[in-house]
């Protein structure tokens, strides 16, 4: 049986002074219900960017604030999954009363049975050995390009894509005093060999790529020549890198951007050679 919320809070507060951000886990190891303040909120839907007609989906809803604030001021349907019914029926209320019900549902439900296929946006303010445990659903399950936002805790070797660190002097929970907010974008695959034609500029590349999460390995070939990569970057569907080595007997630097949508690659490159720049269209197909 819990306890009423403010039991919890202080019984909480007292475990977070005296030892890590784990001890406010309740005995079962499930996340207490803590609410994440206004200006945290704010600032996780500045960085996942939720638009109008994408879904939002808070695993762990409480009383249903980044919903609502998402269908406020975004405009965007969501819907908070809660394990704890007296929560949900507070939600529900919460959303009547900010005049965003039909966009911003609410249901009784394990986060971990939750469907996220196709779904834009995941928000969590979970323990962080829970957010270790949803990591590889979210990586399975949202689409490339999904961004994922937490409130404090991290997905471990899934390093964020961007940190953002506020002062919030009231804070009692975990770190004390602060919020950390990190933001993940789902990569797409981009594992394996490419190939695409540059016309006019060193004939057929090849680029060979390994992956763990959004880092990339990446080797380039070209006119039978290795060819130096460096910056490369995935950012969902985004990839960019930079190859430099000498093409047709001159060294340029070649700035390749592209999006990556399942077998293909479309973008273009940028060629400079430090006094003249040129961009050419640049596809790459992924080898079977
Ligand atoms: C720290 S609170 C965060 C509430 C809200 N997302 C916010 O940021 O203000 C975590 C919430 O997750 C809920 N929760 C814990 N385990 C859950 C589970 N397995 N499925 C669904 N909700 C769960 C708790 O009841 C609690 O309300």
């Amino acid at each position: 049986m819990k306890l009423p919320y403010w039991t919890t809070t202080l019984a909480i507060c007292l475990l977070a002074g005296t030892a890590g951000a784990q001890s406010w886990a309740w005995d079962d190891g499930t996340t207490p219900f803590v609410v994440t303040p206004p200006e945290v909120v704010d600032r996780m839907l500045r960085l996942a960017e939720p638009k109008a007609g994408e879904t939002l989906v808070d695993l762990g809803s409480g009383d249903g604030r980044i919903v609502i604030e998402a269908a406020r001021r975004f405009g965007t349907r969501g819907l908070g999954v809660e394990i704890d019914p007296s929560l949900v029926t507070r939600a529900r209320e919460n959303a009547r009363r900010a005049g965003v019900e039909a966009l911003a549902r609410f249901e009784v439900q394990d986060l971990f049975e939750t469907d996220l296929r196709g779904v834009s946006v995941v928000t969590l303010y979970l323990l962080p050995e829970v957010n270790r445990k949803v990591m590889p659903r979210l990586l399975q399950d949202l689409k490339p390009g999904a961004r994922v936002v937490s409130h404090d805790y991290d997905m471990g070797e899934w390093r964020p894509d961007e940190t953002i660190e506020l002062p919030i002097a009231e804070k009692l929970i975990g770190p004390l005093g602060r919020s950390t907010v990190y933001l993940w974008l789902v990569p797409a695959n981009a594992r394996g060999t490419w190939k695409g034609l540059l016309q006019g500029h060193g004939g057929e590349w090849e680029f060979r790529v390994r992956q763990r999460f959004q880092m990339l390995e990446i080797e380039a070939r070209a006119q039978g020549r290795e060819l130096a990569v460096r910056g490369s970057r995935l950012r969902g569907e985004e990839l960019k890198l930079v190859v430099t080595g000498n093409i047709d007997g001159r060294a340029r630097n070649h700035l390749f951007r592209g999006t990556l949508k399942g077998e293909r690659i479309e973008g273009e490159v940028l060629i400079s050679d430090g006094e003249e720049s040129t961009t050419r269209p640049w596809t790459a197909i992924r080898q079977p």
